[in-house]
């Protein structure tokens, strides 16, 4: 919960800044290129990197990982300049500009970010290979792992979901789902989880119940 008041405060105290940054919580991150820039810790095997150019001001919340080694994307406004870029919720930081930021935590990523003297920020972004793009209703985009729960990924994506039931009998929560390829098709967000064998995947809102 004090997470959360300071998440909260720091959004609020923050408005015009240009990155909204939360010390610690959770865990750990499209088109990417391969393996990490430099000299990979074992954390950073099995990411892949993608480079966003990112206008001011950024629109992100950033949240610290546990052990204060490196910060990842917590939060995308959906009406913010990383909406529209290659920005996913999840993603780790490993450089700004042409710093590297892997280990460093919320306040030094922050500080860098705050500094750079571009107009647009490049952020070196690792993200878990295999991740498969969710893009939601509102506009926020998630990175996420075949299997992954789409309610735990809805609830960070802050779209709002209606549930009931919570088991997939009722229909409250359902939603339409598309993907490269395949029919538009149903699914209920309680109990779906994320495609396999998709690189995107894109949820929009339903139409039957
Ligand atoms: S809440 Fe009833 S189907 Fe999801």
């Amino acid at each position: 919960m004090r997470a959360l008041l300071r998440l909260l405060a720091l959004c609020l105290l923050s408005a015009g800044a240009r990155a909204f940054v939360s010390p610690h919580a959770s865990t750990g991150g499209g088109r990417g290129r391969s393996a990490s820039p430099s000299a990979p810790n074992e954390d950073e095997e099995g990411l892949m990197v993608t480079i966003a150019k990112v206008r001011r001001p950024l629109g992100v919340i950033l949240e610290e990982r546990e052990g204060g080694r490196g910060v990842e994307v917590l939060d995308i406004d959906p009406r913010g300049n990383a909406a529209g870029e290659d920005v996913l919720v999840g993603d780790r930081v490993l450089m700004v500009d042409a710093a590297q930021c892997a280990d460093e935590g919320f306040d030094a990523v922050a500080g860098r970010i705050g500094a750079s003297a571009s107009e647009r920020v490049e952020l070196t972004l690792g993200r878990r290979v295999g991740t498969v793009r969710i893009i939601w209703p509102n506009g926020v985009q998630s990175g996420a792992l075949p299997g992954e729960p789409l309610r735990e990924l809805a609830r960070k994506a802050r779209h709002p979901v209606k549930y009931a039931c919570t088991s997939g009998s009722c229909g409250a929560c359902e939603h339409r789902l598309r993907t490269p390829g395949d029919e538009i098709r149903y699914t209920r967000i309680c109990v779906a989880r994320v495609p396999k064998g998709k690189e995107v995947a894109q949820i929009l809102p339903g139409d039957r119940f």
